[in-house]
């Protein structure tokens, strides 16, 4: 068991640690390929002005810590309890909003190419039932955050899934927000993530999130979280 823990937690390091050099993720989707489940305002705005704002202020929070500023962004955020009180705050929701939303554009790809490996598929069968039972938990789980926030699903030590939720953008292995588990897949609940589209019906953009999920990265990310 402790050596699943320190695998996970050393491969979850080294995933993130790229992202916090680098800050955003790469786009693998032009803005508009999630149409139209995602619109490409949206998609724009949440990439280019968003995503980019919690980056360009987790930088500036952390410009006179240079040794915060070189440790892992998933280290910094694990530790956030800690960190000087001046730029706690800041490194909570700006970091948090780097992660976090890494995770999420990660996880979305084109209708065209949303497979679920067959493998993926049995492990959440095995689990929750059904993918239907499955999609309806997390959905819940979605619209019970109030206000701003994140779905999660993670995976704990022990290889089984959890699904959990964040408010506005803390992470579930923050210190000061703690769930146990491994993020491999989440949902932005932010308002600015489909406001524009589906207004005040939250319901809808998480029913229609569905087409667009790249469960090839989800189970990758699994994959990377059991140590396979
Ligand atoms: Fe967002």
């Amino acid at each position: 068991m402790k050596k699943v823990l320190i695998l996970v937690v050393s491969l979850a390091l080294t995933f993130v640690a790229a992202s916090a050099q680098e800050g955003q993720v790469k786009l693998k989707y032009s803005y508009a390929d999630l149409e139209p489940y995602i619109d490409s305002t949206t998609m724009r705005i949440h990439y280019s002005a968003h995503h980019a704002a919690y980056a360009t202020n987790l930088v500036k929070a952390l410009e006179s810590y240079p040794d915060l500023k070189s440790m892992p962004l998933m280290m910094l955020l694990r530790n956030i309890g800690t960190l000087p009180q001046p730029i706690q705050q800041a490194v909570r929701n700006n970091g948090g909003g780097v992660y976090n939303h890494n995770l999420f554009f990660d996880v979305l790809t084109p209708a065209s190419k949303s497979v679920m490996p067959d493998e993926l598929k049995q492990i959440i069968e095995k689990q929750y039932g059904s993918l239907e039972a499955f999609k309806k938990e997390m959905e819940k789980a979605a619209l019970s955050r109030f206000g701003s926030g994140w779905a999660w699903l993670l995976v704990l030590p022990d290889g089984k899934l959890t699904i959990t939720t964040t408010a506005n953008q803390d992470a579930p292995f923050m210190d000061v927000a703690l769930t146990e588990g491994y993020p491999i897949f989440n949902i932005d609940v932010w308002e600015h993530a489909y406001y524009l589209k589906y207004r005040n019906k939250r319901g809808d953009y998480l029913a229609n999130l569905w087409k667009v999920v790249d469960w090839k990265q989800v189970y990758s990310n699994y994959l990377r979280a059991i140590g396979e």
